[in-house]
């Protein structure tokens, strides 16, 4: 059997360019679809490696067997079959939970088949994942009987990465495209080297946004941007009136970010964050910062008396008590954590058409948000600041440090 030039190169590249630890044989092409041609590589381990074409070679991982995809860039002669590899699938190193409950422990590393993107999707190797503490709430079983909806389940949805394949019916994205993308929330998928997303969920990711900083915007970045623009109003460009704005848990993932984009608005910004992350907090633009295990912090009281326009609340167990007295004659709680205490306040204030409301929040990712915001990181307007960054292989410890509720800012896993 012979190799046409294409697939001599391909091999050359593997073998020389991308240095996998292995001794690199070529056995002949075989054609699978009318997509794909596999390739496979001898190697002087027990196998062959799996591995597709558009993507750097990673010697982290060898699972056998081992066959190499890619998309064919010129003639594809069709000469060489092999039947055993058309059988064969690439497969991705992977981490997921098949129960309510565990937490870290009840993560599981798997070696599973790449998945393959459907018309309207993209197959992304990914390079950074963020943890949303949605991510870990669903694997208790706070979300269920509607998440998971079946398992296992691979978490999280936020990632950053290239894209290495693309759907029939994908217009935007070839490969080779640096994107950032939210995975679906039934599916989830971010835990993974590669994952697919739907191209109305993906936006190009420029080469001043790093891998890891657009990973954490999605679910985070999307939530503090609709909580103030779209329930508060709050235009970006300055041109409102000024608001006053109250921002709960501001050293979190979703609070660091809104503090960052209520500022590129008219408004005073009060935020509470525990003593350590003060000065972070005030570094992010807030006005005044309060403590929230001071007297001061947890009475939630402006140090300059502001009543409040708006609150967004992203800290847990405030009663409406607490919050009350802090707004102004039509002050609104927008809270991205009700309980059932506050969806009743809820029902409350609005059949009796109060003038204070609380208005509990759901995100509602849009791409054309998420493009938005990846041009804030670009120009400098908004920062993705990262607690910590975990291999794949440790996803369990990124896992307890969101649960532990104490990150600064994005918590972010490496594949
Ligand atoms: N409704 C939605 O669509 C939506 C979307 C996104 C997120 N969420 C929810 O919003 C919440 C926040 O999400 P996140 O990603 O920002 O969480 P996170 O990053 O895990 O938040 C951790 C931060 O919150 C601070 N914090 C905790 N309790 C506080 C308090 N009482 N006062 C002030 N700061 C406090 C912690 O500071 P210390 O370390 O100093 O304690 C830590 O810096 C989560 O419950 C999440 O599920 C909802």
């Amino acid at each position: 059997m012979g190799m046409s030039r294409t697939d001599c190169f391909i091999l050359v590249r593997f073998c020389f360019c991308k240095k996998p630890p292995h001794r690199c044989e070529a056995i002949p092409v075989t054609r699978k679809t009318a997509n794909h041609t596999w390739v496979r590589l001898r190697t002087d381990g027990p196998g062959f490696v799996s591995w597709p074409i558009n993507q750097s070679f990673s010697p982290k991982r060898v699972p056998p067997p081992l066959a190499l995809s890619f998309s064919r860039s010129s003639s594809d002669s069709g000469s060489f079959v092999d039947s055993k590899m058309a059988e064969t699938k690439p497969t991705m190193h992977a981490v997921w939970y098949d129960s309510y409950g565990g937490g870290p422990a009840g993560l599981k590393h798997v070696d599973i088949p790449v998945p393959a993107p459907q018309k309207d999707e993209l197959l992304l190797k990914l390079e950074a994942i963020s943890i949303n503490p949605v991510d870990w709430k669903t694997q208790k079983g706070m979300l269920r009987p509607v998440l998971p909806p079946k398992f296992p389940h691979i978490p999280a949805t936020d990632v950053g990465g290239e894209v290495v394949e693309v759907g029939t019916a994908v217009k935007k994205f070839k490969p080779g495209d640096k994107v950032v993308a939210i995975l679906s929330h039934l599916k989830g998928g971010g835990f993974a080297e590669f994952a697919v997303a739907k191209e109305n969920l993906t936006v190009a990711r420029p080469p001043e946004v790093s891998a890891p900083e657009g990973a954490g915007l999605p679910v985070a970045g999307l939530t503090a941007l609709q909580a103030l623009t779209q329930a508060a109003g709050i235009k970006l460009d300055r041109s409102g009136p000024l608001k006053n704005i109250l921002i709960t848990a501001a050293s979190g993932g979703v609070g660091h970010y809104a503090v960052q984009l209520a500022k590129l608005g008219n408004t005073h910004v009060t935020a509470t964050c525990g003593t350590r992350n003060v000065d972070f907090v005030r570094s992010l633009g807030a006005d005044e910062v309060l403590d929230y295990k001071t007297p001061e912090g947890a009475a939630l009281k402006s140090p300059s008396d502001k009543k409040y326009d708006f609150v967004v609340h992203c800290a847990h167990s405030f009663p409406w008590t607490v919050f009350e007295p802090n707004l102004s004659e039509c002050g609104k709680v927008i809270d991205i954590t009700p309980s059932i205490g506050a969806m009743m306040t809820f029902a409350l204030k609005k059949l009796t058409f109060s003038k204070k409301q609380l208005v509990p929040l759901l995100l509602t990712p849009k791409g054309e948000n998420l493009e938005f915001v990846v041009k804030l990181v670009k120009e400098g307007k908004l920062k993705t600041f990262i607690d910590s960054t975990y291999p794949l292989s440790k996803a369990e410890d990124a896992w307890a440090k969101s649960i532990n509720g104490h990150a600064t800012g994005k918590i972010i896993v490496e594949p």
